[in-house]
């Protein structure tokens, strides 16, 4: 979409399809809270100003719609009359910050429409009924039959069903950490290959770079940008020595977790020589090993340089116990995983059930050949009617690069 200007006259849709574009300038920066966005238009629907949460600990993002809105009109109480579009309820509750929705209530805007409802349960509906006991029209995409800021003008289903989907993608791994608590409760989980047509990953000497274009790999460092932590196999570190940051013109200050899985302490005593302890402080690089055959020398050099080695029960063959590996990550604070391979470590995420978002990005060539590697090698189903079957799909073309994604929710 378009970027609108102020002045613009834009639709009830495209208002809350701006939202969701300025929402994701969070990401990276908001977690453990989600990305939101808001944005502001007149009484006859013209645009004003858009705002999101930047920083956790940081303004909502209705609030800093509210402060842009009040440096171009001159004051808030302008909001008066005006039509407010938010990704998430507006939170009811004082907690880093004030309540976005008693900030509100007395501007009186005269509509809110809001993508979906927070189900902390400190706002699940509250933050909707401060706005509705001050005489705000208020509605969620799911309940409105007609846009509030357009009494008689029909929510088209389909568009309705779209927004609601695009909104629940973007709120995706808070709304998965809100409906699970508890010791036993584990990250979302996004797994992400490059792949050619054929589904191959790396060649049979494990050569890999590139497969995809720039493009898709731009994209690739947005999504982990997305989530607190990648976790990549041993061998993907010995091989292809990755930095695994996020490279991006317009992200700085940023810095990721990385989480590598090394169950028998492998390389545990020589991780100070690989880029991903280069880019980033030692501490922001777990290491999973296995109870019981790790080397205890490597771990404690590893421990010495300040990695944060942990470690997890596993078979006799040496496969470590994934769910315990992601209660402990969780344990640790991360809440979005994303698994960046190789096919050795997504193999287990799919034979153990713990995959929620799969997204493929396919080069439109074909490796073939019966050595070379494919993600899927050490995963699968032994009949039809189990395959894997993509939810919410969505398919689009990123420069030469088919993208592909959908939520699996494995578990
Ligand atoms: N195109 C892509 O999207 C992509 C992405 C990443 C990597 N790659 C390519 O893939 C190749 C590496 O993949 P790979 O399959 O050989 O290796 P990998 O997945 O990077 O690493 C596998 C190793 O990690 C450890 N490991 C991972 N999960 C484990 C589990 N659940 N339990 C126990 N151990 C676990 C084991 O280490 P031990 O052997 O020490 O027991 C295992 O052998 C490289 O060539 C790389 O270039 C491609």
């Amino acid at each position: 979409m378009k970027t609108p200007n102020i002045g613009d006259q834009i639709s009830p849709a495209d208002a809350m399809k701006w939202a969701l574009i300025l929402a994701r300038k969070g990401a990276g920066f908001v977690s453990p809270n989600p990305m939101v966005g808001c944005v502001i238009v007149d009484k006859d629907h013209k645009f004003v100003a858009g705002g999101w949460h930047q920083k956790v600990g940081g303004a909502h993002a209705e609030i800093e719609a509210l402060e842009r809105f009040a440096l171009i009109k001159g004051k808030k109480e302008a909001l008066q009359g005006c039509h407010v579009y938010v990704t998430l309820e507006p939170c009811a509750h004082e907690g880093r910050t004030g309540s976005c929705a008693k900030a509100l209530a007395p501007l009186k805007p005269a509509s809110l429409t809001y993508g979906i409802q927070d189900p902390n349960p400190m706002v699940a509906g509250k933050g909707a009924q401060i706005l509705r006991d001050a005489g705000v029209i208020v509605a969620s995409l799911a309940e409105m039959t007609e846009w509030p800021a357009m009494p008689g003008k029909a929510a088209e289903l389909s568009l309705k069903k779209d927004l609601i989907d695009e909104v629940e993608d973007l709120t995706e791994v808070f709304l998965w950490n809100m409906r699970t608590s508890g010791p036993e409760a584990l990250p979302f989980v996004t797994v992400k290959v490059a792949s050619t047509l054929d589904g191959r990953v790396a060649l049979h000497d494990g050569s890999s770079k590139w497969i995809t274009s720039e493009p898709a790999r731009e994209k690739g460092h947005r999504l982990r940008l997305e989530h607190d932590a990648i976790i990549v196999g041993r061998r993907t570190v010995e091989t292809d020595n990755p930095s695994l940051n996020v490279r991006l013109d317009d992200v700085s200050d940023h810095t990721n977790s990385v989480v590598i899985v090394d169950p028998k302490a492998k390389i545990a005593d020589r991780l100070l020589e690989f880029n991903v302890a280069k880019v980033r402080p030692t501490d922001r690089v777990f290491v999973c090993v296995q109870k019981g055959i790790a080397n205890p020398q490597g771990v404690a050099r590893a421990k010495d340089h300040g990695f944060r080695v942990f470690e997890v029960d596993g078979s006799k063959e040496g496969v470590v116990d994934l769910k315990q590996t992601l209660q402990r990550l969780r344990e640790f604070g991360v809440q979005g995983l994303y698994v960046e391979g190789g096919a050795g470590t997504v193999g287990p995420f799919f034979e153990n059930q713990l995959v929620n978002r799969l997204h493929v990005f396919m080069a439109t060539s074909v490796l073939g050949g019966k050595h070379s590697i494919g993600w899927s090698d050490l995963c699968g189903v032994s009949k039809l009617d189990e395959m894997w079957k993509l939810k919410r799909e969505r398919v689009k073309m990123i420069g030469p690069d088919l993208h592909v994604t959908g939520r699996l929710d494995l578990r």
